[in-house]
């Protein structure tokens, strides 16, 4: 059960930094359509993401609470983080994700943090660990950052927060992983959740962490044309896929889902496995693996339409 920030237990655990230097609140954001206060419950974000109220800013803000040591390490290897990897984490506190990241996994990473304080003691804790050269920590605003170098994005905030930065997240390169402490994003359901034993755990009466992960999906509906007038015709949303496969005359429906830039499609009859790529003439979709009576795509390369019909 995650934490309700407005209990008085919650606050006993979070440790307050408020005002700004610059006297301006830290991140305020709530739902619009007239709401103004309210108990930031779960069951609550639940009902007024059905209702399809727009994030924007209006209150609760994010308070420092720390991701316990085991809880960090956990989030760090459902997002199967590597030397090969940048570890973002956004709203960084103390930084104790991007040093462990940095000092366990032999990543790199960047903290953004809006409390000037916490950025100092990040940068102690950065250099006492000895990996002040691979884990920065600035103080900036999680919403004016540029997320597009990182290949994990890791977030310990509230729904709110996490549906606001969602448009953002779902433009990133496909692959990109994200993961969440506790918070979901709304109807774009994780690819990977699980529950980690969290006795460190500051907030919440039951000391358990949800941890999710998502693999950004390449951007694959529309229509996509191979050779022998074979058509793809593919609806999206978020990770999910619904289309249609064949010679326009003769269409079978389709289901398939994307992990990053690999979509795994499956109609009645037969498979196919298919890597997105961005070339310089535009969007294709390789068909690396097929079976069944899909076997006969197997090595074709389609193309994104320019207009709804495949033309050539
Ligand atoms: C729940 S704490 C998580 C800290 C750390 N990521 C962890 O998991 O241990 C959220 C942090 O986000 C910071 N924060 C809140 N709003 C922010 C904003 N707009 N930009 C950057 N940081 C922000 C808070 O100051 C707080 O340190």
């Amino acid at each position: 059960m995650p934490f309700l920030f407005t209990t008085p237990e919650a606050s006993k655990g979070a440790e307050r930094h408020r005002p700004r230097r610059d006297g301006r609140p830290l991140a305020r954001l709530g739902v619009g359509r007239g709401l103004s206060t309210f108990a930031c419950t779960a069951a609550f974000w639940a009902s007024a993401c059905a209702q399809g109220l727009a994030p924007m800013p209006v209150m609760e803000e994010v308070p420092f609470i720390t991701t316990p040591d085991n809880v960090t390490v956990s989030m760090l290897e459902l997002a199967g983080v590597s030397a090969k990897d940048f570890v973002l984490d956004l709203g960084s506190g103390d930084g104790r994700i991007v040093i462990t990241a940095a000092r366990r996994f032999g990543a790199s990473g960047l903290g953004v943090e809006i409390v000037p304080e916490l950025v100092e003691r990040s940068r102690r804790n950065a250099q006492t660990a000895g990996v002040a050269n691979r884990a920065e920590f600035r103080e900036q605003d999680l919403f004016k950052t540029d997320l597009t170098a990182a290949s994990v994005i890791t977030m310990y905030l509230l729904p709110a927060v996490n549906l606001a930065l969602r448009p953002a997240l779902l433009a990133l390169k496909p692959g990109t992983r994200l993961v969440s402490h506790d918070w979901d994003m709304g109807e774009w359901t994780p690819d990977r959740t699980v529950t980690v034993q969290a006795p460190g755990k500051t907030v919440g009466r039951e000391k358990i962490s949800s941890l999710h992960l998502w693999v950004v999906p390449a951007p694959v509906g529309g229509l996509w044309c191979g050779g022998a007038g074979l058509q793809w015709q593919l609806r999206q949303q978020f990770q999910m896929v619904q289309g249609q496969a064949g010679p326009a005359a003769d269409l079978q429906a389709l289901q398939g889902r994307l992990q990053g830039a690999t979509l795994h499609l499956w109609a009645p009859g037969g498979q196919a496995q298919t890597e997105w790529q961005m070339g310089p003439q535009g969007p294709t979709l390789r068909v690396v693996g097929a079976s069944g009576a899909w076997a006969p795509w197997q090595g074709q390369t389609l193309r994104k339409a320019n207009g709804d019909r495949c033309t050539g």
